[in-house]
This record gives C-alpha cells, sequence and structure tokens, in this order.
C-alpha cells in the first residue's frame, strides 16, 4: 500500500529519500515521486513503475536539498500514471497523502469553482490545491493546514512542504500510521516505523489528530487547532536484521524457512519455563463465552477458518467466521456472552480495523490477534495477543499464517480447559504434541525435492483447484490463495464433498487437482472425491501420509509424501508444501515474487 517518507536535516537528503522508500517498496506500489527544496526552490521528481525508474530519473535531474518528501503510490483513485504519482504540488505547496479522502468529489467541484484545475485523478490532490486555496486568501501556511484538515473526510496520514518555509516540515495523522523518528541529523518521518530503523535513535508514533510543525532540531505537535500536545519520544527498537534476504533468493523463501524458529518462538513466549502458560492466554474469560466471532481478511481469515474446527470440536465453543468488509457493514446481533476476535498480520488492514471498531462500538469485548503490536488494531481492542512472526516482507504472507494457527491452537487449548473439555493431563499431551513442530518444520523444509518437481509440471497449467474436507478445507483455500498471489495462475478451492455440486464440471486433463488429505477419519471420503477426479481425467496431485499415498496409488499422478504426526498438528506442517508449491511455480513462471503485481503488503483502504 501507499507509503510515506520525509525528512528535515542538516545534511543532503536525496539519497535518503530513495532509501526510504526503497524500504517501504515490500508493501507494493506502483509509481513514486519525491520532492524537496532545492536552490531553485520546491522542486519534484515522479515516475511510474518501480523505483529503478525514479532513480533513473534523478541520474538525468538531479535534486539537492535537505529537507524533503516522499511517497510510493499504489493506485485506488486513477490508474498507476505519473500525473497520479504523488507528490501532488503546487507552486506553493507539495504534498504526500496515505489514505482516502472521502469527500474529495465534492472538494474537488468546490476548487474547480474557485479556479483551481487538477493535474491528476486522485482524491490526494485536493489537499495541496485546498491549501493554496487558503494561501491565496492570505492565511498563513499553518492556518492554510489547519483548515485544510478541518474539511478533509476519510483516513489520511499528510507530510507537507511549503516552497517559501524551506526548514521546515508538516506533518498530520488521522486514521492512518505515521511515525517520526529522531537522530542527531534532524527528523525523519514514514508512514512505517520499519523505515525509520537505521535514521533514528527514538520515534514517536503520532495519533489521530497530532499535527506536528517540524525543523531540523524542533517537533512540535498540536492537534487540528493549535492546542499543544505532549507526545514522548522512545528509544527505537525495531529490529533490522529482518531486514534483508540473507542468502535466500526471496524474502517469502526466507519466511518460509524461519517458520520452524517462529513456532518456536512463539512456544516459548506463551509456555512459560515452569511449563504454565503466559498469564495474557490464562487470563482470558473464555469460560464465560457462548460464542465466538473470528474476523479477518485474506490469509488470516483462513487461519480462523481453521481456529473454528479446532475451537468447536476440541473446546466445544461455537464460532462463526466473518470476511471483514462483509462483517463491518452487516447488522450483526452482539449477544453479551460472544467475544470478537480480529486477526491480522499488519494490524492495519482497513476492513478488520473497520469491523473491529464496529464490534467495540456494539459493545463486544474485542481480542487482536497482531504481529505488528504497536498498530492500530493492537492499541484500538480490549485486548491483544501479539503474534511472534518477525517482520514479514514478503507480500503474500507464510510466517505469519503459521504462527497464527500455532497462537490460535493455544487459545483453543486454554478454552478447552476453562471450559473443561479436556484435563490437565490431555492438556499437557497438546503442548507436548505442539513443541514437536519445529523439528517436524525443519525436516519437511529439508526435503523439497518432489515439490520442486511438481511445480515444474504445474507451472504452464492456467487453472489449478484445491480440495479438502474438514480442516485441510482452509488448508486448500490457503493453498489456492498462495497459487493464484505468486503466479497468477487461476486457483480455486473447494471443500472436497462440494466438488460434485458444480465444480465437477470444470474438470479434465488440464486440470491440476491439489487433494489436501491427511490421515483420519475423513480420509476415506476424501479418496472418494479424488476418484471422481480421476474419474475425469483431472491430473491429481496428493499430499497424505504413506498409507494414505499408498491407498490412492492408482488413482494419483503425483504424491506429496507428509511425514506421520499427531492430528492436532496436521494444519501446521500441512501447509508448508502449499507454500513451497505456490513459491516454486511462481519461480519457474518467473513473476515478481515478493511483490507480485497489484498486491499490497498493509491493505489500509477499503
Ligand atoms: C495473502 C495476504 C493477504 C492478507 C490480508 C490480510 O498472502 O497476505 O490476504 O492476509 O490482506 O492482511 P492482515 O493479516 O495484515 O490483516
Amino acid at each position: 500500500m501507499c507509503g510515506i517518507y520525509a525528512g528535515v536535516t542538516n545534511h543532503s537528503i536525496t539519497t535518503h529519500l530513495i532509501d526510504g522508500l526503497n524500504a517501504l517498496s515490500y508493501r507494493g506500489y506502483d509509481s513514486a515521486g519525491i520532492a524537496l527544496i532545492s536552490k531553485q526552490g520546491l522542486e519534484r521528481r515522479r515516475a511510474k513503475g518501480k523505483l529503478d525508474n525514479l532513480t533513473g530519473l534523478l541520474k538525468q535531474t538531479p535534486l539537492e536539498g535537505k529537507v524533503g518528501i516522499a511517497h510510493t503510490r499504489w493506485a485506488t483513485h486513477g490508474k498507476p500514471e505519473c500525473r497520479n504519482a504523488h507528490p501532488h504540488m503546487t507552486l506553493e505547496v507539495a504534498v504526500a497523502h496515505n489514505g482516502i479522502i472521502e469527500n474529495y468529489a465534492e472538494l474537488r467541484k468546490e476548487l474547480e469553482a474557485c479556479g483551481f484545475g487538477f493535474e491528476s485523478e486522485t482524491d490526494s490532490e485536493t489537499i495541496p490545491l485546498l491549501i493554496t486555496c487558503y494561501l491565496h486568501k492570505g492565511m498563513t501556511q499553518c492556518e492554510a493546514i489547519q483548515n485544510t484538515l478541518a474539511r478533509l473526510e476519510g483516513s489520511f496520514a499528510i507530510v507537507a512542504l511549503f516552497d517559501n518555509c524551506p526548514d521546515q516540515l508538516f506533518a498530520a495523522r488521522q486514521g492512518s500510521p505515521l511515525v517520526i523518528g529522531h537522530s542527531d541529523a534532524g527528523f525523519y518521518l514514514s508512514s512505517d516505523e520499519n523505515a525509520l530503523i537505521d535514521k533514528s535513535d527514538a520515534i514517536c508514533h503520532m495519533q489521530d489528530g497530532d499535527l506536528a510543525r517540524i525543523t531540523h532540531n524542533r517537533l512540535i505537535i498540536t492537534d487540528f487547532e493549535g492546542n499543544i500536545r505532549k507526545r514522548v519520544m522512545t528509544p527505537s527498537y525495531a529490529i533490522s536484521e529482518e531486514q534483508g534476504k540473507q542468502g535466500y533468493r526471496h524474502y517469502m523463501l526466507k519466511e518460509i524457512y524461519q517458520q520452524p524458529a517462529v513456532i518456536q518462538q512463539t512456544l516459548d513466549h506463551y509456555l512459560q519455563e515452569d511449563g504454565t502458560l503466559h498469564p495474557d492466554l490464562k487470563s482470558l474469560p473464555m469460560e464465560s463465552l457462548c460464542r465466538l466471532s473470528i474476523v479477518a481478511c485474506g490469509t488470516s481469515s483462513y487461519a480462523g477458518v481453521v481456529a473454528k474446527y479446532w475451537m468447536e470440536e476440541i473446546a466445544g465453543l461455537p464460532v462463526d467466521i466473518d470476511i471483514a468488509s462483509e462483517y463491518r457493514y452487516r447488522n450483526t446481533p452482539y449477544p453479551p456472552q460472544q467475544m470478537a476476535l480480529f486477526i491480522s498480520q499488519s494490524g492495519e488492514t482497513a476492513d478488520t480495523l473497520a469491523a473491529l471498531r464496529h464490534a467495540s462500538k456494539g459493545g463486544q469485548q474485542t481480542l487482536s490477534l497482531v504481529n505488528v503490536t504497536n498498530s492500530s488494531m493492537a492499541s484500538e481492542s480490549d485486548r491483544m495477543l501479539p503474534l511472534l512472526a518477525g517482520q514479514e516482507i514478503g507480500v503474500a504472507s507464510t510466517k505469519a499464517f503459521t504462527a497464527q494457527l500455532a497462537t490460535l491452537l493455544l487459545l483453543t487449548l486454554v478454552t478447552a480447559r476453562s471450559n473443561r473439555q479436556i484435563t490437565q493431563l490431555q492438556l499437557q499431551q497438546h503442548l507436548n504434541t505442539l513443541n514437536t513442530v519445529p523439528r517436524l518444520m525443519d525436516d519437511l523444509l529439508n526435503q523439497t525435492d518432489t515439490i520442486r518437481n511438481t511445480a515444474q509440471q504445474l507451472y504452464r497449467s492456467e487453472h489449478a483447484t484445491y480440495l479438502g474436507r474438514g480442516i485441510a478445507y482452509p488448508l486448500a483455500l490457503e493453498g489456492a490463495l498462495k497459487l493464484k498471489e505468486i503466479s497468477y495462475i487461476h486457483a480455486q478451492a473447494y471443500p472436497a464433498g462440494e466438488l460434485k455440486h458444480g465444480p465437477i464440471a470444470l474438470i479434465d486433463e488440464r486440470m491440476p487437482v491439489i487433494i489436501i488429505a491427511p490421515p483420519g477419519p475423513l480420509f476415506s471420503k476424501t479418496l472418494s472425491n479424488l476418484r471422481e477426479v480421476h474419474a475425469r481425467g483431472g491430473n491429481i496431485i496428493l499430499l497424505s501420509n504413506q498409507a494414505g499415498i499408498d491407498q490412492a496409488a492408482d488413482f494419483t499422478d503425483t504424491a506429496i509424501v507428509m511425514p506421520e504426526m499427531d492430528a492436532l498438528i496436521q494444519p501446521l506442517l500441512y501447509t508448508l508444501p502449499l507454500q513451497l508449491l505456490a513459491y516454486y511455480v511462481a519461480l519457474y513462471k518467473g513473476t515478481d515474487i515478493d511483490q507480485p503485481r497489484n498486491l499490497a503488503k498493509s491493505v489500509t483502504v477499503e
């Protein structure tokens, strides 16, 4: 999604702005630009596509200055074109904006009536034009910004640079993250704390309604009316070693291979040395609940579907699972003994955040599982359980998904124990089983030959179908999502039993069908579905243990043999070959694996 980077320093800033944009690039973008105060005054450069295009432009027509703003844009209003790229500017002011100005159509009409012409199709351009309109009425820069902020509806993080105020930056936040970093050289700002890591000793997260006025040695934060707000700079603890591929060809591959360590960290955090569970888990009021309502988007929602199977079967707690963009606009009844659980890697996904606010407003107790623990969801929910995945850079989520699964399984076990669905001894046995996951994951990740060979057969396909029953169904959903995201192959996922109700019409010899069939009570049912696919010529790729592979040998084209394991942890392990399959298919196709087209790491718009 869009990213802001800016700085007001005592040194030349251009390369720092480009470094900042590079650090933001993992979020996904389709154009980029910078504006700064050079000797000639306010100037900008913008380019469509990758950052190399912008740096190439800067080589041809360099820009130098000590104060500047920069932006990576992920298109919402208007195509990914240079004229829609930020910063947007007039002769007086340049602005970079994240978020959406909901009343932009009305503002645009008003500005056009006053004689202002628009260069772009964006909602963002209304901001510099509105500021300029107020400057033309004789207001100071600060007054013009304040009056503009008062007119904006929607969510925004804004940085603004004025032509005749060359040593200052203005920044404002309402609903979209903005962080200020400080060092001896001055101040840097970004919408993503990770982009500030190597430039700042201390940071401050701006809050909604904050307006900052910054020179290289002074920071003043007020509300939008100008009343001083006290904000404290805290030491920056963000960990920079997450940056860099550390020998892996892609971040996605590195993150797939980090999963054993991530699960170990999760267990180390939630299981204390004396064998008891972390107080954050134990103190949750799970025994008082009549229902759990899980809300999330994309991969995080599939983790929620897995949790539904676990919670209902192991803990006896009924669970609803909702896609956040649907949930937020439904009139959902909120029974008092229901808890709403929000799952999110970023903690900033606009739909999930809005759903959380919707539930809070409805009086629901809210719990969030988030990987970014200083995110909006973390601070706005009643309770929060951190995911211990570390920073995830690959746009396609991998380690955050298995971290979500491990945390949700722990939550299930705590609930089952407090509901007296399992004994203390059974709890201990389940925890022991969970402790075997990192080793099993390590073993699996060391045997990828079959998956690479399968990917080689698959990468020329135009479609793929994923099937699973029971708890393997959400894994089919996640496997199909991974494949389509990074390889652009159309993939559909179905509960295996649903196949005959329509999708079976698509099965022929050109349709690869990936069937996830772990051993267990549903294996024989899935085997029947596998035979239905075989009878119609489908090209079957089966994931099961050796016994399952043997039983289906006559009908299977490719077998991915999974190790023996307790049924409890199957979702954590069966996910890995699906991630690797998608990865290698994309590698053979030559797509942009870490930054697939049209996708953003953190979807902060509706
Ligand atoms: C898929 C993927 C997305 C996210 C979704 C929710 O690989 O990454 O589907 O899972 O956008 O994002 P978070 O978890 O940040 O709320």
